[in-house]
Parts: C-alpha cells; sequence; structure tokens
C-alpha cells in the first residue's frame, strides 16, 4: 500500500489524512506552522475517542489510525509517498512554491494532488517541470463524513494519473465524481443560486431569512435553509467562494455577490463561529418568526430550485461534467435530496424553460437566461434521462 503524504493539517488536511490513514495507509502530514499539526493530532484523538464511544468504530481502529499518521518536520519527509495531497492555504503563490519544491523531493511517479476549491489545477500544474503527475482532488468538508471527491484533471494531467487517482480514491470508499477544471468545478458552481436567488429574494423583500428558509427546508427537501447555511459555512467565507466565482467567470451576472452577505461578513456577522449572522446565536435569543404561508413557499421554493436546474443543465451543456456526476455531486457533496437533473425531468422541461423566462422578461437581467440546453430540450420533448 502506498505511503501517502498530506501538506497541511488545517481542517480539510486533518480529515483527509484520517481518511487515507482508514483505508490502511501510512500517512505523513505537514505544516508549516508546527503547533497547527499537534492542535489537529489532538483534534482528531478527541474525534477517534468519541467515534469509539458511540460504537462507530473499534478501538483498535482508532489506535491504528493514530498510528498511521506520522507528523513530519520538514517538506523532505513525503519522500517515498505514492501521492501527495496538498491541502494548505488557498493561495496560487503559495501553492505553487510548494509544488515546485515538492517536485525536487518526491519519485517521477508520485502524484502530486491539490485540495483546491477556487483555483485553477492548471496553474498549480504549470509549477511543476513534470505538470502531467498533477491533478485536483477536491474533499468536502469534513472530509471523513462527506462522501464526495470531485478528481479534477488539468489540462496537463495525463489519463493514467487521471486514472489512477479516480481508483485510489474510490478505494477509500469515497464517491468521485470527474469534473472539468472550470471555476467551482460541479458543486462550488451548481450551488451558488442556492445562496445567490435566496439572497436576492430576501433583498426584494419577498421574504425574510427564516421564512426562506422554511420554505427551502420544509417544502423543497434541503437538509438547512440557504441562511442557516451560510450562517454554518461562516458569511466571510461563502462570501469570498462567491466572489472568486464570479470574477473567475469574468463577471457573469450569474454569479453576482450579494451586498446583503457582503455587509454580513464586513460586519463580522460571519454566522455561527462569530455568534452571529443572519440568526443570532446567543443564549436566549428571540427566533425569528416565520411566515408559514404555502403559496408564498412555493413561489421561494420554485425560484431558487428553477435557477439550480438552470445552473446545472449549463454545467452538462459546457461539459463541465457528465449528467450522473452532476447529480451524484449535488446528492453527495451538499446533500441535496434530489439530484437537480432527475428533478427537472420530474417537473417538466418545458416548464422550467417558461418559469426562466418568465423571469428574465420581468427583470430583463443577464442571470435569468436560460441554459441553452433546456431550451433545446423544451424544442425537441427530449429529457435528461
Ligand atoms: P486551514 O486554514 O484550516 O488550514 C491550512 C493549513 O495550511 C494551516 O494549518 C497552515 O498553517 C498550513 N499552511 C499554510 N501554508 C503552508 C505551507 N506553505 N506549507 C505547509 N503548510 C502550510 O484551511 P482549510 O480550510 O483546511 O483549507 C485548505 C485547502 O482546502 C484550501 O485550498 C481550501 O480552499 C481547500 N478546501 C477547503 C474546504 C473547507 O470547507 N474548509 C473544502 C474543500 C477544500
Amino acid at each position: 500500500m502506498i505511503k501517502v503524504g498530506v501538506i497541511g493539517s488545517g481542517s480539510m488536511g486533518i480529515g483527509i489524512a484520517q481518511v487515507a490513514a482508514n483505508a490502511g495507509h501510512e500517512v505523513v502530514l505537514f505544516d508549516t506552522n508546527q503547533q497547527a499539526v499537534e492542535k489537529a493530532m489532538n483534534k482528531l484523538q478527541k474525534i477517534l475517542v468519541r467515534l469509539v464511544e458511540k460504537g462507530k468504530i473499534e478501538e483498535s481502529t482508532s489506535v491504528e489510525i493514530l498510528e498511521r499518521i506520522s507528523p513530519a518536520s520538514s517538506l523532505i519527509e513525503m519522500q517515498g509517498s505514492g501521492i501527495v495531497i496538498e491541502a494548505i492555504v488557498e493561495n496560487l503563490a503559495i501553492k505553487k512554491s510548494v509544488f515546485s519544491e515538492l517536485e525536487e523531493i518526491c519519485g517521477d511517479d508520485c502524484i502530486l494532488a491539490t485540495n483546491t476549491s477556487s483555483l485553477s489545477v492548471a496553474a498549480i500544474a504549470a509549477a511543476c517541470k513534470k505538470s502531467s503527475r498533477v491533478i485536483g482532488v477536491h474533499f468536502f468538508n469534513p472530509a471523513p463524513l462527506m462522501p464526495l471527491v470531485e478528481i479534477i484533471p488539468a489540462i496537463q494531467t495525463s489519463d493514467a494519473i487521471e486514472n489512477e487517482t479516480r481508483s485510489l480514491i474510490d478505494s477509500w470508499r469515497k464517491v468521485t465524481v470527474l469534473a472539468k477544471d472550470t471555476p467551482g468545478f460541479i458543486v462550488n458552481r451548481v450551488a451558488r443560486p442556492f445562496y445567490g436567488e435566496a439572497l436576492r429574494i430576501y433583498e426584494e423583500g419577498i421574504a425574510d431569512f427564516a421564512t426562506i428558509d422554511w420554505a427551502m427546508k420544509e417544502i423543497a427537501g434541503f437538509r438547512m435553509g440557504p441562511f442557516t447555511l451560510m450562517d454554518f459555512i461562516g458569511n466571510d467565507i461563502n462570501y469570498t467562494v462567491t466572489e472568486t466565482v464570479f470574477a473567475a467567470f469574468y463577471y457573469d451576472q450569474r454569479y453576482k455577490p450579494s451586498f446583503t452577505q457582503k455587509r454580513h461578513s464586513e460586519a463580522g456577522w460571519y454566522g455561527r463561529k462569530s455568534g452571529r449572522g443572519y440568526y443570532d446565536y446567543a443564549d436566549g435569543a428571540e427566533s425569528l418568526i416565520v411566515n408559514k404561508n404555502k403559496e408564498l413557499g412555493d413561489q421561494i421554493v420554485w425560484r431558487v430550485l428553477v435557477m439550480l436546474i438552470n445552473e446545472a443543465a449549463d454545467a452538462l451543456f459546457l461539459n463541465v461534467a457528465s449528467r450522473e456526476d452532476i447529480d451524484l455531486a449535488m446528492t453527495k457533496g451538499v446533500n441535496y435530496p434530489k439530484g437537480l437533473l432527475v428533478w427537472a425531468d420530474e417537473i417538466g422541461i418545458q416548464k422550467c424553460v417558461d418559469a426562466l423566462d418568465d423571469l428574465y422578461n420581468e427583470y430583463l437581467e443577464d442571470r435569468y437566461r436560460c441554459s441553452p440546453m433546456l431550451r433545446r430540450m423544451a424544442a425537441a420533448g427530449s429529457t435528461f434521462y
């Protein structure tokens, strides 16, 4: 079994190390901040104790996982790895310098993978002389619990490395999907309207946070409403992702960030972690009143859902991924109750097109333009499946 190197011991790095160790690999974990490694190992130990207490894993498994992960004091210790997964700070210049250093340390056959969520894999690969062995492997947070991993070959990546990487991650009992090296890959692209359209509905004064959350959770069946989810992710992080995706798409209006979220982020109202976001998490804080008007709820759900379907259809139209992988990505990466393309078939493609055209005709904004794929399918009377 190959040795696995993990660089960066933040929330993602330690989670990935746990997944690899659980699959039986020896793992070497490096971070420039030695304290971060110690903190991560202590945190992992506590998580494993809890898992044993809950009867989810055997005590012996917990011991084995910890024994398999060795903290490293220098990057040199990545030598001999079959794959190195980088999960350091999201900064292109720093990632490039780590990759070019890694290339000198690791053997020619070692796969060099990045867990970046928003940078171009091609740009990171360009830091290496042998760029054909660089690939994106995008885990979701928390890595041990979320089944999805997006596999993102850069234009430089060889087919052999793509296949080898995907089989390896599959063997870790993860659900892998293949995504084109485009901004946001699958999930962070297709999910934008879940936040963006919910924020827009709020900004127009159609409904408040709690009512929108109620509609998306109770009527549409999403595990969390968009505002609860943004508070959970952190408005600082979610806003930055939106801004990055917006810029990366050359300011396509579909991905335009929202002032409401920007202000929440600027105010330090990040969400759960700061005690206040769209909701107040202080002890004894009053909960917001929900307007459980079914007609209003349906209107909210319909508008967000049709925008999500449009985004999923457009990702398929532009060959970002296959229809199966787009649906799998949303159900396994962000727990959507149903694949968006399956959902579109159930609703009826023509109905989706009409709803999008109604929005477009009303607002005359580019964000509501219907994907050519949906329009062509409606004309042909075809379905996704
Ligand atoms: P984090 O901030 O929790 O941890 C990053 C760690 O990298 C820190 O411990 C830091 O000391 C270390 N580091 C920084 N520069 C380094 C270097 N040159 N060499 C070695 N270690 C270095 O970050 P997080 O959230 O774990 O994210 C890591 C990567 O994973 C980023 O690229 C992020 O975009 C991506 N990602 C994050 C997700 C999330 O939900 N947090 C989800 C999926 C991907």
